[in-house]
């Protein structure tokens, strides 16, 4: 099968070379009278699909930016590249692989062919794996070395097989199915193992190893310090298998770490680590949720694919989305964007986000390995609002960086509490009207002099007091945080950075930069423990071994 190449160079397009022009006309445009002018405007540049609903109209944009930024989409042939992702092109052109998570979510009667094989039966042979799983569990069927039930699940994986996992399982926290608890060791660190298992009884805790690779550092250190402390415990070899199941597409390896085959749950090579939750890696989340749960949120994600796969370029959520953060990465020069979501249970959002966009489109070559010449993936930060609104919020609304900032927050809340929920709500429009409002130094005087300060003292204070305003956010309104939303939401998300990789030309689904730091742990890790004796290859990693060699107390 062809590797799928985007054969453009983005910059050349003709529609680039419009939106250079129009970025110039922009210059003045102020999103404040573009409101006072257009009463339609919320309207115009809003729009809902699968339970979300999408505000855009507080962009730095106007009927004309849209319609360029639509006319980049389809000279970039984005209605083909959405094609070849769905239909397992090889979009992973440096793997080699497709990127078929959307498979993931089809339900059954559906065909996804890759090479000729229907996936759909396997993906749904695994789901009924999960099920049976979970149904033993919770049932209490599946029972530890000493009979009792589980009631402990710890998933030890890291990046994807890790963040998208954890994030779901706590937003949805209100749908946990009672009797399990799921916990998460990622980190290669002593403290974050010491302080998890001080918690856990191995009588009653089962571990999911969970790596597609089955290779990862961390997670096969943590898996052995597992082992090795439900034996300390007490736990028998013999029995290993009832407290040690994994997910991986590593068979092989998982078997040899002493994980019996019928409790290795399989995964593909056409599914990437950050697009894995809807996989057998999503396994602690129908434990946490229950399998019927678990199928909403693969069904929220499938209508998501639905709305993206179907509905026109200019009303595509995703589309949309990323062709706001390209307008405004290219042609505005934003480095970053802000993930603001005002909802508790979204509070590691951001974090799945990061992995998500930034290493799909931390990329400076294109698929055929040209360099680009403009900026691709921005830097993704941000955490729960209003918490942020006394930290870092300052910075978006007085800075000299442009940030682009996307508030996600449901109507209801699953915790009513006195009018908590009115108020976080409130907080999270007023802020992005702040953002698009900002405050006139003229209005800042007025403030002032209002207030009975001399002349002097108003033109002191004023320049402080001035609120540029003028920039843009999205505004992404959830009915609730509830299976069926989020799978959509997170969905949104994985479409909204394929668009983006494929209008740039680049590929959204390897990693070479990570692999290159793995490689060289392996060296310095020799160095450090004495294995080796070679000097590191400069002095700056060599004084740091040194300086560890001295100090380490073993
Ligand atoms: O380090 C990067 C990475 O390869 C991610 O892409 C992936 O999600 C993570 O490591 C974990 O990989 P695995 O599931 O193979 O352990």
């Amino acid at each position: 099968m062809a590797y799928y190449q985007q054969p453009h160079d983005v910059t050349s397009l003709p529609a680039w070379q419009a939106l250079r022009e129009h970025r110039e006309q922009m210059n003045d445009f102020s999103m404040r009278e573009a409101f006072a002018s257009d009463p339609e405007r919320f309207k115009r540049f809003s729009l809902s699909s699968c339970g979300l609903m999408l505000d855009y109209s507080k962009n730095l944009i106007d009927e004309k930016t849209l319609g360029l930024l639509v006319q980049l989409a389809e000279q970039s042939q984005l209605g083909e590249s959405i094609q070849a992702l769905f239909s397992g092109d090889l979009v992973n052109a440096s793997e080699g692989r497709a990127a078929l998570h959307t498979a993931l979510r089809s339900p059954i009667g559906r065909s996804v062919k890759l090479n000729g094989v229907d996936l759909i039966p396997q993906v749904h042979r695994v789901l009924h794996q999960m099920t049976e799983l979970v149904s033993r569990v919770h049932s209490g069927l599946w029972r530890g070395y000493s009979d009792k039930p589980i009631t402990e699940v710890v998933n030890i994986g890291i990046g994807g097989s890790f963040l998208g996992p954890q994030l779901v399982s706590e937003a949805l926290r209100p749908f946990t199915q009672r009797g399990v608890r799921c916990h998460y060791l990622a980190n290669i660190d002593g403290s974050e193992f010491r302080e998890l298992t001080a918690r856990l009884d191995p009588e009653t805790t089962l571990f999911i190893v969970s790596s597609k690779s089955f290779s990862t550092l961390e997670t096969l250190k943590n898996a052995l310090a597992a082992r090795d402390w439900y034996l300390a415990l007490g736990g028998p070899e013999a029995e290993l298998h009832k407290h040690f199941i994994a997910v991986t597409s590593n068979q092989t390896a998982a078997i040899e770490f002493g994980i019996k085959a019928e409790n290795i749950f399989p995964m593909w090579d056409w599914v990437g680590g950050r697009y894995s939750l809807w996989s057998a890696i999503g396994l602690p989340i129908a434990l946490a949720i229950g399998i019927s749960n678990f199928k909403e949120l693969l069904a929220g994600a499938y209508a998501m694919d639905q709305h993206f796969t179907q509905a026109p370029l200019a009303e595509n959520m995703p589309v949309l989305m990323a062709l706001l953060g390209i307008w405004y990465g290219n042609f505005w020069g934003a480095k970053s964007q802000a993930i603001l979501p005002y909802d508790h249970y979204l509070r590691n959002f951001t974090k799945h986000l990061q992995q998500l966009d930034m290493e799909s489109n931390g990329k400076s070559v294109r698929q055929d390995g040209s360099p680009v010449d403009f900026s691709t993936g921005p830097v993704i930060w941000g955490g729960v609002g209003c918490n942020g609104q006394h930290a870092y919020h300052q910075l978006l609304h007085q800075g000299t960086e442009l940030i682009p900032a996307d508030f996600i927050v449901p109507v209801n809340s699953f915790s009513p509490l006195a009018d908590h929920h009115q108020w976080l709500f409130a907080n999270c429009l007023s802020q992005s009207q702040a953002l698009m409002h900002g405050k006139t130094q003229a209005e800042a005087e007025a403030e002032l002099r209002a207030k009975g300060l001399d002349e002097a003292e108003v033109q002191r204070l004023a320049p402080h007091k001035m609120v540029p305003g003028n920039r843009p956010s999205n505004i992404l309104a959830l009915n609730r945080i509830d299976p069926f939303g989020l799978g959509a939401l997170v969905a949104l998300y994985e479409h909204k950075v394929f668009v983006q990789s494929a209008i740039w030309g680049i590929n959204a689904f390897d990693q070479w930069g990570v692999e290159l730091g793995k490689e060289l742990g392996q060296g310095v890790y020799q160095r450090l423990t004495g294995q080796l004796d070679t000097p590191a290859s400069d002095a700056s990693t060599q004084g740091l071994i040194q300086h560890f060699r001295e100090r380490h107390r073993g």
